[in-house]
């Protein structure tokens, strides 16, 4: 290896002194436009801007988003070039080192709120392109302070133990038997998409279940569902369904709520044509557990969530759930619906939900809310009737999920 890397360095200064000298001061231009722009890209396939940037502020990647975790709240920090509050005075060894070990300047570790742990599988030119570009962002004075952790989580250096117990920092390793597109597709998914962050259920400490990677889980008041396919929840998705959703946000079966709304309007709708074929490709490829099969529903419950369903809903998602294309999601054999967790169902009945607008399908349809309407029990039964009726097998939702529910989404409007 290390070989290798001397051969190619020798490489590299044979460029620099011979080629290198008659080039011309366009062609280095050329060359760092070319580099920006890769940076540029790379950012929004990454979605820095969605934790580094407050939204509603004018200010991209000043930070001070609070960036919600299951231990408290860590600000985002201030990334842009400016000298004293941001990262302009940074090397790009202490950015290279910070992105993709989790290690910061002065040796302390990050939290992974900041998705290091999935961008260690970029390679060290990819994280310098983006650096590249963040250099050409304003610089913006904004003293931000991240720690906002309750003790014990507020001791950084417990991160040594947790990077040891949970961080392979490894780059991506294609796998020979699987083309080109599958390889690029896993790289997306595996390291700058970083979809595990919000896919893949986690340890008791944070960490990923690696071995039910992308099997789903729970996550700032929002269900992030099972996308694996093969046996697992999206097997009737065909891969063009996954690229009308990650490009527009809905296609023929669903529409994105929550996190998945701002992760598609700043992310994956950017995506070119090629990236998210890959992606789905690979996606269409990553087998889960099949199908989870439940005890069956409480009948009166069923029966009571049939009358609300007629009377509230049917008139949008139709009485066999099927809703209307690109407009009203289908609730039909749907993998939000299915499983045991009900979060997602039960905070948008309680809240309502927009969809995502994008350049590639502007109208954004939207729900109502239902939680000045409807009682904590007609919120369980409606919710254990849609789990349990066209085509889906959900656990029962509790009465008590309900109030859970009501509860957290107050408790976040409070803080809000
Ligand atoms: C899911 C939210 C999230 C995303 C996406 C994200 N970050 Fe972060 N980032 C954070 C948080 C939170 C911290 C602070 C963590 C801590 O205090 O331990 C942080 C810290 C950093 C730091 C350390 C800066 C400092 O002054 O402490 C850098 C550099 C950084 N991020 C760059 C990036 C880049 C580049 C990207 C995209 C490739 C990115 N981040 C994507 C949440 C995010
Ligand atoms: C910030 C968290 C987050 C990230 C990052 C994220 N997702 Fe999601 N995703 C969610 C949530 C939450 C939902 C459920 C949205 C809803 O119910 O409308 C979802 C839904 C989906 C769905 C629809 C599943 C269904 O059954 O309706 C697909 C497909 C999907 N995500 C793919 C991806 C891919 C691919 C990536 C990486 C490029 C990704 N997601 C990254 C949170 C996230
Ligand atoms: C005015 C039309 C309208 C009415 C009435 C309505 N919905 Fe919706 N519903 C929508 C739209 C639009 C969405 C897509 C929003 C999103 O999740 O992005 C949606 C989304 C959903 C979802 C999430 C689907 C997914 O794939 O993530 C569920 C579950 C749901 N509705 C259930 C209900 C229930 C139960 C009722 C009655 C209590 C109801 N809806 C009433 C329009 C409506």
């Amino acid at each position: 290896m290390r070989s290798v890397q001397v051969v190619a360095g020798v490489a590299v200064v044979a460029v620099l002194f011979g080629v290198g000298v008659i080039a011309t001061a366009r062609g280095e231009n050329g060359q760092h436009f070319a580099q920006v722009d890769r940076g540029r890209y790379l950012a929004d396939v990454a979605d820095c801007a969605a934790c580094h940037t407050t939204p509603g502020v004018q200010q991209p990647y000043a930070g001070g988003r609070p960036i919600e975790t299951p231990f408290g709240d860590l600000v985002a920090p201030n990334i842009t070039p400016d000298q004293q509050t941001g990262i302009g005075a940074w090397t790009d060894d202490e950015f290279d080192a910070a992105v993709r070990r989790g290690v910061m300047p002065d040796g302390s570790r990050l939290y992974p709120a900041m998705p290091y742990v999935y961008y260690s599988k970029m390679s060290r030119d990819d994280v310098l392109a983006i650096r590249s570009y963040l250099r050409t962002i304003e610089p913006v004075h904004n003293p931000v302070t991240s720690n906002a952790l309750p003790f014990p989580y507020n001791i950084r250096t417990a991160m040594r133990l947790w990077d040891w117990l949970y961080f392979n920092p490894a780059e991506f390793k294609p796998d020979t038997s699987k083309s080109a597109e599958w390889n690029h597709g896993a790289w997306l998914v595996q390291g700058p998409g970083h979809c595990g962050a919000c896919h893949t259920p986690k340890t008791v400490l944070g960490g990923d279940k690696s071995a039910q990677a992308l099997q789903g889980y729970s996550i700032q008041g929002w269900f992030a569902p099972d996308i694996t396919s093969g046996k697992g929840a999206l097997a009737n998705w065909t891969a063009s369904d996954l690229v009308d959703y990650l490009r527009t946000g809905h296609n023929r079966f669903a529409a994105a709520a929550g996190p998945m709304a701002e992760e598609v309007a700043m992310s994956s709708s950017k995506m070119s044509d090629a990236d998210l074929k890959a992606i789905s490709m690979y996606l269409k490829d990553v087998s889960g557990p099949g199908k989870t099969t439940s005890n069956a529903p409480d009948q009166d419950m069923m029966t009571a969530g049939a009358a609300i369903y007629a009377d509230l809903c049917s008139s949008c998602h139709k009485s066999d759930g099927k809703g209307v294309p690109r407009l009203i999601p289908d609730l039909s054999d749907n993998p939000s619906l299915k499983g045991n967790d009900p979060t997602t169902v039960l905070r948008v009945i309680l809240q309502g939900a927009q969809t995502v607008a994008t350049d590639a399908e502007p109208t954004s349809p939207a729900m109502p809310s239902f939680s000045w309407q409807l009682s904590d029990e007609q919120v369980a039964a409606v919710a254990t009737y849609v789990r349990n009726s066209f085509g889906n097998s959900g656990t029962s939702v509790r009465v008590e999920n309900a109030q859970d529910a009501r509860y957290d989404l107050q408790s976040r409007a409070d803080t809000n």
